[in-house]
């Protein structure tokens, strides 16, 4: 960060030090603006959502202080008007800067915020927040000036994709707990949730056209205790969301920024679907939700038409709830013994002419096929395909984004190979492993070891030649919860790591120092997440 002369601040605490993630640029001048009781006023052309977020923050800023702040249009007011004469709160939309960033500009009269599109504004004002009393987290009444610094703000993203996972297969989320971790997201400026919706554990998504897979798919009969696969505490566990509640969910995220990327997980993870309707498998089954964690060998059964019928049906659905240009279609941990015996699966590899070969397995080119079958279905829909970095294996077909987990090798491969790709390598961006050496006090969990200097360290572009570099898309961490049960495990596996992963995928490399991050986040940890109560990792 650049910091320019902060005259006006002496003997006074900065409100610009603990923003996070770091701003790319700040350059403060003599005097400030006090906010309090200010006109917010708006104009160009803006999504109402845009406006919402306005009125949502003089909203919150007039009920912290007891002054309002009124909010209105501007007539005759666009973004070349000159800051110095602006009076009050000025939102002017500039369509010739770069997606996501904003510029504020602050002068002893007023402020004037300048922005391409909604998530521009939105961080605007998350930048903003974070230098505001806390209260106006919560439109509570809070001590402390309502003064924010003369100067300039120059911000944006290093990478367009900024993602969180969130796994409410093995552990169902209710829709408050899910808007509560979108909340935390967006505050600070992540752009994108991967919803993990089905698994061996439970289908979580209702689907009109097979409503068989919440009424048997979405239970089971009972969760395996500990770490012991051969218990189980017999007790049902289960949940889905309704379409309703997925159209409700997803508009929430939008209009704080962030696009839903729904994932069904083919052809493996599928035993909830198989439990369901049998014929969907190899084997035919009979099949139970799985009750405890871990690959199963059961697996969609890729030599059968009415297998491809029913991707087809469900994709449909999911296409019309979530408006996201991907769609995750999984692709990993899927064995491949039922195949090899399945006398469907090899009269289709023989059809096809599949060999083993330099580039794979026969069963490996099948899975390939069921991937290009759904691209190619999801393409028709104008959608793209996002698949775990399994999906590389064999043929892999052009155009697909590879989310690379097991370790950053496969994406560094993909991304010199011409796959755009997410990062989200597990010994970095796994927010189930532990925060501690060995799991020492830390409450059971998978294993592994991720603390939060080593997700801060993370180097997205190491290994990938310059010209390539620009099919790294981002940055993601992923949060599977089969050893977390209720919301304050998540939020303690969430926090604060998800501040380290956002300046990983905010920050240039310049701007990232892991000393300066660390004293910035105790002040978030003891105003913002305090207040909002929050759990996190101390
Ligand atoms: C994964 O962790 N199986 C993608
Ligand atoms: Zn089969």
């Amino acid at each position: 960060m650049l910091i320019i002369a902060p005259l006006g601040l002496q003997g006074k605490t900065d409100p610009t030090m603990n923003i996070t993630p770091r701003p790319r640029e700040i350059s403060l001048e003599k005097g400030s603006f006090n906010i309090k009781g200010a006109g917010f006023n708006h104009a160009g052309s803006f999504e109402g959502r845009t406006v919402d977020a306005i009125a949502e923050l003089a909203d919150d800023i007039s009920a912290a202080t007891g002054k309002t702040c009124s909010v209105a249009g501007a007539a005759g007011v666009d973004r070349n008007t000159d800051a110095a004469i602006l009076k009050g709160v000025f939102f002017l939309t500039d369509s010739s800067m770069e997606p996501e960033n904003y510029k504020i500009v602050i002068t002893k009269k007023g402020m004037k915020i300048t922005a391409p599109d909604h998530n521009g504004f939105y961080y605007a004002i998350q930048t903003l927040r974070q230098m505001l009393p806390v209260g106006n987290y919560k439109a509570v009444a809070s001590t402390g000036s309502w003064s924010l610094p003369c100067g300039t703000f120059s911000d944006g993203p290093r990478f367009p994709y900024r993602g969180m996972h969130m796994d409410p297969c093995r552990h169902f989320w209710s829709v408050e707990e899910t808007k509560r971790y979108i909340d935390v997201m967006a505050m600070y400026k992540l752009n994108r949730l991967h919803w993990h919706l089905t698994d061996d554990q439970g289908w979580r998504v209702e689907i009109k056209r097979y409503p068989g897979l919440t009424e048997v798919g979405a239970f089971r009969k009972g969760t395996m205790i500990g770490r012991n696969f051969q218990s189980s505490d017999g007790r049902r566990y289960g949940g889905y969301y309704t379409q309703d509640q997925i159209r409700e969910i997803v508009d929430y995220a939008w209009t704080r920024g962030i696009t839903i990327i729904p994932e069904v997980d083919l052809p493996g993870h599928m035993v909830a679907a198989l439990a369901t309707y049998p014929w969907l498998g190899c084997t035919g089954g009979p099949y139970d939700v799985w009750t405890i964690w871990g690959v199963s060998k059961d697996v969609l059964c890729a030599g059968k038409e009415s297998t491809f019928v029913f991707l087809e049906e469900v994709m449909d659905e999911i296409c019309e709830l979530f408006p996201s240009k991907y769609i995750h279609i999984g692709g990993d941990e899927c064995p491949k013994d039922r195949w090899e015996k399945c006398p469907d699966c090899q009269a289709l590899i023989k059809e096809m002419g599949f060999t083993t070969d330099g580039k794979g397995t026969k069963e490996q080119k099948l899975q390939n096929y069921v991937t290009f079958r759904m691209q190619d279905y999801l393409a028709e829909k104008g959608r793209k395909i996002i698949g775990w970095d399994e999906i590389l294996e064999g043929e892999p077909s052009p155009g697909a984004t590879v989310m690379s987990w097991r370790g950053a090798g496969g994406g560094i491969d993909a991304a010199n190979r011409g796959f755009d790709v997410i990062m989200t390598p597990n010994d970095y961006m796994y927010f189930d492993y532990y925060q501690a050496k060995d799991g020492e006090g830390e409450p059971l969990g998978i294993g592994g070891f991720v603390p939060l200097d080593k997700v801060y360290g993370f180097d997205p572009c190491e290994g990938i030649s310059p010209d390539m570099q620009k099919h790294i898309l981002g940055v993601q961490a992923n949060l599977w919860t089969e050893y977390i049960a209720t919301p304050s495990h998540l939020e303690y596996m969430l926090l604060p790591r998800m501040l380290a992963l956002a300046e990983v995928q905010w920050c240039s490399e310049g701007n990232r120092d892991y000393g300066r991050f660390t004293a910035d986040l105790k002040a978030h940890q003891e105003r913002i997440l305090d207040l909002l109560g929050y759990n996190y990792r101390k």
